[in-house]
């Protein structure tokens, strides 16, 4: 059935090539088996901060190779942060302040969105995503063709694979957003940060409404955002809940939805994706606003450049570790190398788009809170990112101006 698939090696990002030769030694169904271990042990072995090592290698073990969200049983993660107090109710930051009055303003009802309407995950008038979304002539030429009805159910795995993972980021949000709520010294943050729980709440509701009513379908954590997921519960510091939460995690979201938003032609999905973006526009705002003042004016230059290496290793974790494994272990598991897949997905128009979005919107906010010194900005230039910082950062943003972006078509640099 294969003709000519492309080299299964380990990784496109290169287990450590000792343990690659050692394993290439294996028999190839064995060597499938140990794939997702050997991936995770080299996504580790990437981290080259030991204070970031010691961050994420913990939560890394449990979700990449205990697989803790995998199990079908309910998680318990330890949380370690302080609840702060302040009995005096001082309102001392008024851009927060007037973030707290426009959430206040902004909030609307889930049951709101005109779920009326009647979706069709499959069908190629409505469709979900465009047929080059993912790179279908590249399995046609590896020998994986599939005929165009499974294409689209193919599409529809894709996409209900994607809203689930934004459901998983959206119940990890409103537990990062309460204990925020609790950590955090700001009195007006402590109030917008109320508003934040509430949006997180609804957006939970929203995605796993879609997701039951109109896909029927949900698949489990991503093994790489429960990693991110977990680290965040059980790090105590409210300043790196926020740092991964409201900047990292967030930033990716909103380029995944307007990503989304801008591909999907079905009108339900999109007018719910809008409306979770203008929230989403909020929270990453009053992210950049809380961490520039602590990270400019109370931490300590060493701490803020443990901050700085922190930021630089999950943005690289990022950048090409959403594999979509859920969807190949439906349709391609025991007849397709991992290593194919990782290059199918690799090789989507949908990836460049995505990194992109992403990045576009990360870097400007990571230049706006002060963890892009001199130090840092040549390992930014040497994975090629540097070029995005110098856009507007999510405080710069309007609402009008986030609807005005995603309705102007995106042109990719070369
Ligand atoms: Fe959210
Ligand atoms: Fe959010």
């Amino acid at each position: 059935m294969e003709t000519s698939t492309p080299s299964s090696r380990l990784s496109s990002s290169a287990a450590p090539s000792r343990l690659a030769k050692l394993t290439s030694l294996l028999p190839a169904r064995m060597r499938e088996r140990l794939d997702p271990y050997l991936e995770a042990l080299a996504l580790l072995a990437e981290i080259r901060s030991p204070q970031v090592l010691a961050s994420l290698g913990p939560a890394g073990v449990r979700g990449l190779l205990l697989k803790r969200g995998k199990q079908g049983v309910p998680t318990q993660i330890r949380a370690h942060h302080r609840a702060h107090f302040d009995w005096g109710y001082a309102e001392d930051q008024p851009e927060m302040h007037d973030l707290f009055v426009r959430a206040k303003q902004g909030q609307w009802d889930g049951d709101s969105l005109p779920w009326h309407i009647s979706v069709d995950p499959e069908n190629p008038e409505v469709p979900l995503l465009p047929r080059d979304f993912l790179a279908m002539d590249l399995l046609k030429e590896w020998g994986y063709a599939l005929n165009p009805k499974e294409e689209r159910q193919m599409i529809h795995s894709v996409v209900s694979w994607m809203l689930s993972q934004f459901l998983h980021g959206e119940q990890g949000a409103l537990f990062a957003a309460a204990q925020v709520t609790e950590a955090v010294q700001f009195f007006d943050g402590k109030l917008y940060g109320s508003t934040q729980v509430m949006d997180e709440g609804r957006h939970v509701e929203v995605f796993s409404r879609y997701l039951d009513s109109k896909l029927g379908k949900l698949y489990h954590i991503n093994d790489n955002l429960f990693v991110i997921i977990d680290a965040l519960m059980s790090d105590g510091r409210w300043d790196m809940k926020f740092l991964g939460m409201q900047i990292m995690v967030e930033g990716l979201a909103l380029g995944a939805f307007g990503t989304l938003y801008r591909l999907t032609r079905e009108p339900l999905l999109r007018e719910l994706l809008r409306m979770v973006i203008l929230d989403e526009a909020r929270h990453v705002h009053y992210g950049v606003l809380a961490l520039r003042e602590h990270i400019t004016k109370q931490l300590s230059d060493s701490e803020r450049r443990e901050r700085e290496d922190w930021a630089f290793e999950v943005a690289l974790l990022m950048r090409n570790r959403f594999m979509a494994y859920e969807v190949y272990d439906e349709w391609f598991a025991g007849r397709m190398p991992r290593a194919t897949w990782r290059q199918f997905i690799e090789n989507s128009p949908s990836m460049r788009e995505f990194r992109h979005v992403m990045f576009n919107r990360l870097m400007p906010n990571l230049r706006e809170i002060g963890l892009l010194s001199d130090r840092i900005r040549p390992r930014y230039a040497g994975a090629g990112l540097l070029h995005y910082s110098e856009g507007a950062a999510a405080n710069q943003l309007t609402a009008q101006d986030m609807i005005r972006d995603l309705n102007t078509p995106l042109v990719l640099p070369n």
